[in-house]
């Protein structure tokens, strides 16, 4: 069996981590990640028939039945993760009654999976249905989103409007816009299932006044794709209380989505 730690799955949770928490998206707790794993993969370094504990997820995942997640764990600090993967990230299973994850490695203190775990697999189980090459799903506190969120409507079209223009490749990163959810209570199945719903056409989702969640095929894409949004948040928070003197217009938009043909939200443009 080899090492897990030397395993790339865990060592892209170190560095992913670290690096949100670099960038200072991430404070204390905030933020947490669920990456799907390959069950051959995993088995290179762990034996799967050794359960370490159940602990119930309060929520049904049938659609997720025996696959296998590492998934950052509740109340753990992202600056921790590097130094510390054993007790700051857990893998676990969910068990043939897709309400109960079994323990296969990690949680070392008895902790357990970040509360929002109900938005990240109902998350994965939506994407999944769009894209069965999904595997991560990522949340997070990145500053100059979290500032727009207070200073501009909250609203679909005209906040995935607004990111498109403040960067010429926006609307090429993130050609499907950005979904936005009202303030709502985190960390319950309620504030999940909302989440996966807009997931289904979307692989970004603001929770207002909280933060975003990402989705995507790996952690580059995923973190890129927040990454994106957020420096286009930053460029409108330094703009914002100035006058606008130059903008990057529709008609170059789609421009940029046609010359690089991906397919974008029209409703969301102004032609
Ligand atoms: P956890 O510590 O449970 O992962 O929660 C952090 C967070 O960002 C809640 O939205
Ligand atoms: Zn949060």
């Amino acid at each position: 069996m080899k090492d897990i730690l030397t395993a790339k799955f865990v060592k892209e949770m170190q560095s992913t981590t670290a690096n949100m928490y670099r960038l200072g998206w991430d404070e204390r707790n905030g933020g947490n990640i669920s990456y799907m794993l390959d069950e051959k993969e995993v088995a290179e370094y762990l034996d799967l028939n050794n359960v370490i504990r159940t602990i119930p997820t309060g929520f049904d995942a049938t659609e997720l039945i025996g696959k296998i997640f590492i998934v950052t764990g509740t109340g753990k600090y992202f600056k921790n993760v590097m130094d510390d993967p054993e007790n700051n990230l857990g893998i676990i299973r969910i068990a043939a009654d897709g309400t109960t994850a079994e323990l296969l490695w990690g949680y070392t203190d008895g902790g357990k999976f970040t509360s929002e775990l109900p938005a990240h697999l109902m998350s994965h189980m939506a994407r999944l249905r769009v894209d069965p090459e999904n595997r991560v799903v990522m949340h997070s506190h990145p500053t100059n989103t979290l500032a727009m969120n207070y200073i501009h409507e909250l609203d679909e079209k005209k906040f995935t409007h607004t990111l498109w223009e403040m960067c010429t490749e926006c609307i090429v990163v993130f050609p499907d816009g950005v979904g936005v959810l009202p303030w709502m209570l985190c960390g319950t199945n309620e504030i999940g299932e909302a989440t996966a719903k807009k997931m289904e056409e979307f692989r970004l989702v603001v929770w207002g006044m909280h933060g975003i969640y990402g989705a995507g095929k790996t952690m580059d894409e995923t973190f890129g794709l927040i990454e994106t949004v957020e420096k286009a948040a930053q460029i409108y928070m330094l703009t914002a209380h100035m006058p606008r003197v130059n903008t990057i217009k529709d008609s170059e938009m789609v421009e940029l989505a046609e010359f690089f043909g991906v397919k974008y939200r029209k409703d969301f443009l102004n032609l």
